[in-house]
């Protein structure tokens, strides 16, 4: 009930190329789920280069720019809206450290991966980044469109 009068978030889950060929999707909308957040859009999808390069632009003075927008448009990704109190925090916290050998056990990363640049998935790091990459994705995807539904609970 405390929940209930907070703030609900939004934000972008992509499970990268590495994620859907080693068929961890479900695991990975499992592990969201079963937390208690709410899966509003969700679409596979072949990243195109620029908007890949929208996505990761704050990353592009880094050296391995090059090589992750290679990864990410490698193969289909799922991506995904999501929503629920403190939903771009908590998410970041079951996906885990960037590098997946210091990623805690029980995280995604830290259970399923072993390469800081095959990490099987993206999330938003903050509630603003969230919009913009639900939006960016919305506008190059047809069909990725956040529907309104009532569940029972309030997550
Ligand atoms: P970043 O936003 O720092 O991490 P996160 O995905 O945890 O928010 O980096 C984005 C992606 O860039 C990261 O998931 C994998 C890739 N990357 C590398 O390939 N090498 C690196 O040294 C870093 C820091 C990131």
């Amino acid at each position: 009930l405390v929940a209930s009068m907070e703030q609900v978030d939004e934000t972008y889950i992509m499970v990268k190329p590495d994620g859907v060929q080693r068929g961890l999707v479900g695991e990975i909308i499992s592990r969201l789920e079963k937390k208690g957040f709410k899966l509003t859009a969700l679409k596979l999808f072949q990243c195109p280069k620029e908007l890949a390069e929208e996505h990761y632009k704050d990353l592009k003075a880094k050296p391995f720019f090059p090589g992750l927008i290679d990864y990410i448009t490698s193969g289909p990704v799922v991506c995904m809206a999501w929503e629920g109190v403190g939903v771009v925090a908590s998410a970041r916290k079951l996906i885990g450290s960037t590098d997946p050998l210091k990623a805690e056990p029980g995280t995604i990363r830290g259970d399923l991966a072993v390469q800081t640049g095959r990490n099987v998935v993206h999330g938003s790091d903050s509630p603003e980044n969230g919009k913009r990459e639900i939006g960016g994705t919305a506008y190059y995807v047809s069909g990725l469109k956040k529907v309104k539904y009532v569940s029972g609970h309030q997550l």
